[in-house]
C-alpha cells in the first residue's frame, strides 16, 4: 500500500494536510515497521532530523563500553511521485537511451524503473529506508530491469554522483539545498529535475506544472542544467 501527496514542508498550502498526513500515516507506519516504539516528527520534518546522534541499543553480547553504531533516520518520509509526473520529469529532463540516472531517495524505485523501460536509460535509486529498498528491488525484479538498473542503500548525501547523467529529486527544498555543494559538482550537462520542490538560489532552466488525475493540487517540475545559473535574492 502507498500513500500519496506531498512529502511534509511546512509553510507551503499543502502543510497541514501534508503534515498530519504523514504524522498519522506515515511515520507511525513506517516506524511500527522497523519496530520503533515512538514517532519522530524530527524524521519527517528533515532539516531538524539530519541524523539525531541517539545510538541504537548494543546488540546481545556486544560490550556496551564500545561506540555503537548510529541509526540515520530518513530526512523525509515517503511520498510517492505521481506516475504522470514521473512522465513529466522524465520528459524535461530528455532522458535517453545509455544515461545514468540516479534518484536521491528512491522509494519505490518508479523512477529508475520508467527510465529504464520507456528510455532504456541504466539508473541507481538510493535509499535509506529497507523497507523502501526492499520494494524498490521487487519493482525492479518485476519489471525485468535488472541489468539496467541498481538499488542501494544509502544515505543520498554520501553518494557519489560522479556518474550521473540525470539526477531526480522529491524531497524538501532545504534538502534539495542542502545537497547544492554537491550537485554543483555533477559534471556539466547533467540534468537535475525535481518534483514540486525548488533549489533556493539556482535558477531553474524550465519549470512544468500538471495536475493528475483525482489530484486537486498542480505538481510542479523543476529543471536545472549544470552549471545551472544564479538566482539573485
Ligand atoms: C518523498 S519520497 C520520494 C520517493 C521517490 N523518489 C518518488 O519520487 O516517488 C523520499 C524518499 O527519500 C528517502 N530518504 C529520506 N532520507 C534519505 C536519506 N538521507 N538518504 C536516502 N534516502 C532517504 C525516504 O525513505 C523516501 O523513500
Amino acid at each position: 500500500m502507498q500513500s500519496s501527496g506531498k512529502p511534509c514542508f511546512l509553510g507551503q498550502r499543502t502543510a497541514s494536510l501534508a503534515v498530519a498526513f504523514c504524522l498519522l500515516f506515515d511515520v507511525s507506519r513506517a516506524h511500527s515497521e522497523e519496530g520503533h516504539s515512538s514517532r519522530r516528527p524530527g524524521a519527517v520534518v528533515s532539516a531538524q532530523a539530519k541524523s539525531p546522534d541517539v545510538p541504537t541499543a548494543p546488540a546481545d553480547g556486544q560490550d556496551p563500553g564500545r561506540p555503537q553504531k548510529k541509526k540515520k533516520w530518513p530526512d523525509v518520509i515517503y511520498v510517492p511521485t505521481p506516475q504522470p509526473v514521473v512522465d513529466k520529469m522524465l520528459e524535461l529532463a530528455e532522458v535517453r537511451k545509455g544515461d545514468n540516472l540516479h534518484d536521491l531517495g528512491c522509494g519505490d524505485g518508479r523512477i529508475v524503473v520508467t527510465a529504464a523501460k520507456k528510455y532504456g536509460a541504466k539508473g541507481t535509486g538510493y535509499d535509506i529506508d529497507p523497507k523502501r529498498i526492499y520494494e524498490s528491488r521487487e519493482n525492479v525484479r518485476r519489471n525485468g530491469v535488472e541489468s539496467l538498473v541498481t538499488i542501494r542503500q544509502e544515505d543520498f548525501f554520501e553518494v557519489d554522483l560522479a556518474e550521473a547523467d540525470v539526477v531526480t529529486l522529491y524531497l524538501l527544498p532545504e534538502l534539495n539545498v542542502r545537497l547544492m555543494p554537491k550537485l554543483r559538482q555533477l559534471k556539466p550537462g547533467t540534468r537535475i529535475v525535481s518534483h514540486d520542490f525548488d533549489m533556493r538560489g539556482a535558477k531553474p532552466k524550465k519549470t512544468v506544472s500538471l495536475r493528475v488525475n483525482d489530484d486537486r493540487e498542480e505538481h510542479t517540475v523543476y529543471l536545472w542544467v549544470v552549471p545551472w545559473e544564479e538566482e539573485k535574492p
